[in-house]
């Protein structure tokens, strides 16, 4: 059992101050019934209702650091989704991966229900900053970090915005780091395929200023608190 006041701002976008004032207005209902007691408990099992529009579920922000050959998808015939792999402790109806990995592309995966969220975070207007590491099979030049700063044309035509590059290792071992904003399939495969490069290892490290946890193992999660997952829209490229 919560308190309702608490139950109702979990759950939504409103503040618990906010949710007080609209309970003591007798804007709200539980199971039908206008209830002005702030810390009336109430559970999942209980209709409420704002101003006649139920509650929903509990919004959730899981942080994944998602392992290679799962797939960002609620359901699949043939692979394992990241779904299947999450701690039964954290399940629930209504959970969907916020954006896509590929099934070999490893860590931040963010799993939801807010579909408002996700809706804002994929928005190609939003710009929101991903980061990648990247382990390339051959060397980074000047000209191709140019390239990625004037917006990488695909052989379709499509143009990306400007990224950002950087060598984090050259050589044998190449690896560099990417900032983009959008998220287009295959993106960063694609950018550096344009420039003669193959990505061998692909890990997503941020989103906005929300950092994969370094102490999270490949396939666990995390929880986020509201103020973490805030942290995705802070931090801009463009
Ligand atoms: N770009 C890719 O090519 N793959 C991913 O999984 C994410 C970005």
């Amino acid at each position: 059992m919560e308190r309702l006041d608490k139950f109702i701002s979990s759950r939504g976008a409103l503040s618990r101050r906010e949710v007080q004032k609209l309970i003591k207005s007798g804007a709200v209902t539980v199971d039908g019934e206008v209830c002005r007691l702030t810390e009336s408990k109430v559970d999942d099992g209980c209709l409420v209702s704002v101003n006649g529009q139920a509650v929903g579920e509990k919004l959730v922000y899981i942080m994944m650091n998602k392992p290679a050959g799962v797939v960002s998808a609620t359901e699949d015939k043939r692979d394992k989704t990241v779904l299947d792999i999450l701690p039964q402790a954290l399940r629930r109806p209504g959970l969907f991966p916020a954006g896509r990995l590929d099934k070999d592309t490893e860590g931040l995966l963010i799993i939801t229900n807010d579909g408002g969220l996700a809706h804002r975070m994929l928005s190609p207007k939003k710009h929101v900053e991903k980061q990648y590491v990247a382990r390339l099979d051959g060397e980074i030049t000047q000209e191709t970090i140019e390239s990625f700063e004037k917006g990488i044309v695909f052989r379709d035509g499509t143009r990306c915005l400007p990224a950002k590059l950087k060598i984090a290792e050259n050589g044998d071992k190449t690896v560099g780091t990417v900032t983009i904003c959008e998220g287009k399939f295959h993106q960063v495969k694609k950018m550096f395929a344009v420039c003669g490069l193959n990505v061998v290892h692909l890990k997503r490290i941020s989103i906005g200023n929300l950092y994969l946890d370094g102490n999270l193992p490949i396939g666990s999660c995390k929880v986020l608190t509201n103020l973490e997952i805030g942290q995705v829209f802070i931090g801009k490229l463009h």
